[in-house]
């Protein structure tokens, strides 16, 4: 299976992916979109030989419309926003209905929405003093973290010391739950039965 992963920032995230594809050989990172020229996870899609495109509307971007030739091009069938900060435009998701993922370092539906990224999300998870907090992957609609939660795991932060120490905990966690759940994609193990996304043994 060809996926592409959507990024903006230093991509651990990216890096756990092509980690777990070495091993497991179901899925393949064909490209890596940012909506920056310059960015961490630019950096590691280099160094694993992966073509890179910028989304906007600058010189030297691509638009939705020509990446979306380009993802036909290239038989994408996953979409993966692993730390990727833009909203994507309604057409866009809608040709890519419930094949587009996303990572979010928090219990959806707590902590999610416009503004809910990155350090946010810890400072209100750290402010609320709740004792667990995790990470979810859910389908992308075109709205803020409001798709179909298709995996989450919980950790234990009920000693934490900063928001930070909680950051640090939950991206753990990330690591493992995003490559499981593209490689559940690639063996077909996730469907959708009443409404509720089941991933099957
Ligand atoms: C992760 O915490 C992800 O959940 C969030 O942004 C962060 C990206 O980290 N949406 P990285 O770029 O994968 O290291």
């Amino acid at each position: 299976m060809k996926i592409a992963v959507f990024v903006s920032g230093r991509g651990s995230n990216l890096r756990a992916i092509l980690e777990a594809q070495k091993k497991k050989k179901n899925y393949e990172v064909s490209v890596v979109v940012s909506d920056k020229f310059d960015c961490g996870a630019f950096e590691i899609a280099k160094g694993f030989s992966i073509q890179t495109f910028t989304i906007g509307t600058k010189e030297g971007c691509i638009s939705y419309d020509e990446l979306l030739k380009k993802f036909i091009e290239k038989e994408i069938e996953l979409v993966v926003l692993a730390g990727f900060l833009k909203l994507l435009p309604v057409e866009f998701v809608n040709q890519f209905n419930f094949k587009i993922i996303n990572i979010h370092p928090a219990l959806l539906p707590s902590f999610g929405g416009k503004g809910m990224y990155g350090a946010n999300v810890h400072k209100a998870v750290f402010e609320s003093s709740a004792k667990v907090s995790g990470a979810s992957v859910h389908f992308v609609d075109p709205n803020y973290d409001t798709g179909k939660i298709i995996a989450q795991k919980c950790v234990d932060i009920s000693d934490v010391k900063s928001p930070e120490e909680i950051a640090e905990r939950v991206l753990e966690i990330e690591h493992q739950i995003l490559p499981f759940v593209i490689d559940k994609f690639a063996e077909g193990k996730i469907k959708i039965a009443d409404g509720r996304v089941v991933i099957c043994d």
